[in-house]
Order: structure tokens, then sequence, then C-alpha cells
């Protein structure tokens, strides 16, 4: 029972999240639907009531991790039996009940379409494990945004799941068909976040270009959204990812050339510069497509720092396809990626093709990521002596020092005692160092 003279004990819960930045925006949002349930979050994992485990299904290395994780807490539920153990996320979609076989001190094993369940899971009034693709809008069932605590930053899913069916990938299994959330509830989430003193918000989607909505006046597309969410007073900074070439559309093109609050940074993964390979993962796109389009972005914003993703060693990967990457990497100059080798994905249409040599695969990597690491290296060295925004995020960990993120995402230390987590300011670049910037005030 629960009344006024006997309240609810605080349990605490701990969640580890691994994989996308939809992960940690889930994770936020299933600690907001836990709140409820009179769970507050732990750091620490030896005092938890409940751990929860919100996993990525993207590369075996990824999925293996929970299985690591798991027989690492065996010993805590072993000293206390009533420890409870969830599995969220696309390991828990991928997966299912074979989660529970495989690790029976598993409890609950919630799909990320499911987790708005997950406190009646709890409670024991639905099934321990859901991993369905309810027709129920879970966005609909969860609590409203809560701040968790003081962050001027604040991820925003506006899209899920994909349609693109790329032949290496498990998120259209995972995360199931693209859906994309109404215009109000997205201008409404917003507005909330803003009230809660967010001044920056990253819409988030596996397709986050794609997305697209009936508006007040017809169908709108991504651009046009954000030319809304750029009319909230106090939303200082709007960020997207993650895109796909195929669906920059013009509008939103012209959308980094209008809105001052949309930051001059870009995350477009390429994969690979090699039409036949762009062709066997199905990417639909060629290697020239893709130029194309970052010269008609760059036409419209001429800073603009673009990222990407590379997968190396795809099945059918000749040295010549290898070398056409590294031309298409050149050319560009990318401020950052990620580039990863190939791994097999059971279910995906590329997982029974024959896989190109391990060292081979691995010598291609290590040439992929030292020209990128050059090409990173010289976009922060190419900071320095420039004036740039830099929103505080946290202070370092030397006293009187900031740390926030500059228009063009860089981490900036900054000198700043005065200063407060939530300050947006002017600062001048004065250092490159090795995945950060150093920062002074400016006048
Ligand atoms: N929706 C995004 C990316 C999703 S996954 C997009 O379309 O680009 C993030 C990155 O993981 C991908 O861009 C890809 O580079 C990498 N990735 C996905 N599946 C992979 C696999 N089977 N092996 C290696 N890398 C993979
Ligand atoms: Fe995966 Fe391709 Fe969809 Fe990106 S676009 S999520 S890589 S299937
Ligand atoms: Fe991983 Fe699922 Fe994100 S597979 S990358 S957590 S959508």
């Amino acid at each position: 029972m629960t009344d006024q003279a006997n309240p609810p004990a605080v349990k605490k819960l701990f969640i580890k999240t691994y994989g996308c930045q939809m992960n940690v925006y889930d994770s936020q949002r299933m600690a907001e639907a836990m709140g409820a349930e009179g769970y507050v979050l732990t750091e620490d994992q030896a005092q938890a009531d409940m751990v929860l485990l919100n996993t990525c299904h993207i590369r075996e290395k990824a999925a293996e991790k929970l299985y690591s994780d798991l027989g690492r807490l065996k010993p805590l539920k072993a000293e206390r039996p009533d420890l409870k153990i969830g599995v969220a996320g696309c390991v828990a979609q991928a997966e299912g009940e074979e989660i529970v076989r495989r690790m029976p001190l598993v409890d609950l094993v919630v799909g990320p379409q499911t987790y708005h369940r997950l406190p009646a899971m709890v409670r024991g009034e639905a099934p321990a494990i859901l991993t369905d693709f309810p027709s129920e809008d879970k966005f609909d069932h969860l609590p409203q945004r809560r701040a968790t605590r003081r962050a001027p930053a604040a991820f925003l899913t506006v899209q899920e799941g994909c349609d693109k069916f790329c032949a290496f990938c498990v998120v259209p299994y995972t995360r199931g068909a693209e859906v994309s959330r109404p215009v109000d509830r997205i201008l409404r989430e917003a507005r909330d976040l803003v009230e809660r003193g967010v001044r920056e918000i990253t819409l988030l989607g596996q397709n986050v270009n794609g997305w697209h909505g009936a508006g007040t006046d017809g169908d709108w597309g991504f651009g046009r959204l954000i030319r809304a969410l750029a009319r909230i007073p106090g939303l200082d900074r709007i960020r997207y990812t993650t895109s796909h070439p195929n669906d920059m559309s013009d509008d939103l093109i012209d959308a980094h050339r209008d809105i001052p609050q949309l930051m001059p940074y870009l995350h477009l993964p390429v994969q690979s510069g090699s039409d036949r390979i762009l062709r066997a993962m199905n990417r639909k796109h060629t290697a020239a497509e893709y130029l194309r389009l970052i010269d008609r972005i760059r036409a419209a914003r001429p800073d603009i720092l673009l990222t990407s993703d590379f997968i190396v060693g795809f099945p059918g990967e000749t040295d010549q396809d290898h070398a056409d990457t590294l031309r298409l990497v050149a050319e560009v100059g990318f401020g950052t990626a990620f580039s990863f080798k190939y791994s097999p994905r059971p279910g995906t249409p590329a997982y029974d093709r024959p896989e190109v040599d391990g060292a081979v695969a691995d010598q291609r990597l290590q040439e992929l990521q030292a020209l990128l690491t050059k090409q990173q290296k010289a976009a922060q060295e190419g900071m320095v002596g420039r004036r740039l925004g830099v929103l505080f995020e946290k202070p370092g960990r030397q006293a009187g020092q900031m740390i926030g993120k500059s228009d063009y995402l860089h981490s900036v230390f900054v000198e700043a005692p005065d200063a407060q987590v939530g300050d947006l300011v002017q600062v001048r670049i004065v250092e490159s160092a090795s995945n950060s910037l150093r920062g002074e005030l400016a006048a």
C-alpha cells in the first residue's frame, strides 16, 4: 500500500547504454518511466535494485558485450536474488527469449518499441519478454520529459526505424519500419525541454532526414520541421543525426543556409567510395552523386564540417574498391569519421557472402583510419585562431575550467571561473589537442 505515512521505498536503477544516440535517448526515457514507479538512477551497479542493459546489435562485438556483462552480473544476482536484471534495445529485439535461455539470470527482455511497458513488466503486469512492434505509439504512453540532471543539450527522437535495408545492417530488423513522429508532439517535447533549460537539441533518427509529417499546412519535410523548431525562443542550437544521402532534400540544404540555429555540422554516412560496393551494399547512390551532394551542401553553407561512416572489407571489396574509398575521402575532407571492419550479421542479405580476408581488411582499416585521423587533425587545427560559440556542458577537472561543444561539435576546454553550465559564450580557439580544442573567453 502507498499512503502518505508509508511512502514507497526508493529503489535504485542502474542503466548501462551501448550503441547509438537513439539508445542514449531511449535510456533517458526508460529512466523517466521507471522514475514514475519510484526508481532513481544510481551510478553504482552494486547498489542497484534493478540493472537494465540497453543493448546494440550493429556489429558482432557490440552484441557480445551483453553476454560478457551478464556473466559479470552472476555473483551479484547470486548474492541478491531479488535483483532485477533487464535487457533492452536491439539485442533484446533480435534475440528475444534466446537471451533468457542463454542467461537465465535475466528477468526481463524488452525491445525498442515496447519499453513504455517496462514499468508494467517490472510490476509483473505484462509479459517478461516483449519484443513485438505494437500498433500503439510508445511515446503516447511515456511520462512527460523530466530533467534528470541539469544538461543544456538534449536528444529528441523524431523518427524511428529504417526502410532502406542496406545489405549489411540489422537496424530495419531491430527497429522496424520507418515511422515519423507527428509535428505537434515533437514541437511540444522541444518546448518542454527548452522550458527546463535546454538550449541545444539534437534531433535523432536512423534516417532522421527522411522524417516527414502532416504539419499545419500540408505535408512537411525535415527542413520545414527545423524551421518550425528554430522559432522556439530559447532554442539556440539545432543538430540532427543520422542522415542518409538520398534524403538530403533541397529544403534541408536551404535550411543550412538560412537557419542560424542549425549548426554547421553534418554527419552523412557514405560507407564506401566504390560504386560496385555501394551497389552491393544497396546504398542506392554512386560516389559521384555523393560528391555532387557535398558540393551543393557546401555551396549553401561553406563552413560546414562533414563527418561520415565507413565500412571496410565488405564482401567482394577489392584493392581497387578500397582505393576508390580513399580517393573519395581525400576529395571530401572530413572533420572526423567512424570506420569499421565489416561484421556479418545474421539475417541480413550480406550475411552469407564470401568474406574478405581478415588481415587484408585490417590493413585497409588502418590505411583509412590514418587518412581520417590526418583530416581530423587538419580540421581541428583550422579552428585555431577562430572565434566560435561554445555551450558549456560540464565543469572540467581543473578548478575554474569548463567543457563545452563548439558550433562544429568539437569539445572545447575553457578557463572560465565565473561561468556556469548552460552558458553559451564566445571563445577564441588557441590550441588543438588530440580529441579536443582549448579556447579562451573572447571579449
Ligand atoms: N542509419 C545510419 C547508420 C546506422 S548504423 C546510416 O544509414 O548511415 C551506424 C554505422 O554502423 C553505419 O553507418 C555503418 O557504417 C556501421 N555498420 C552497420 N552495420 C555494420 C556491419 N554489419 N558491420 C560493420 N559496420 C556496420
Ligand atoms: Fe542501416 Fe542503411 Fe538503414 Fe542506415 S540506412 S539504418 S545503414 S539499413
Ligand atoms: Fe545499435 Fe540499435 Fe542503435 S543496433 S546502433 S542500438 S539502432
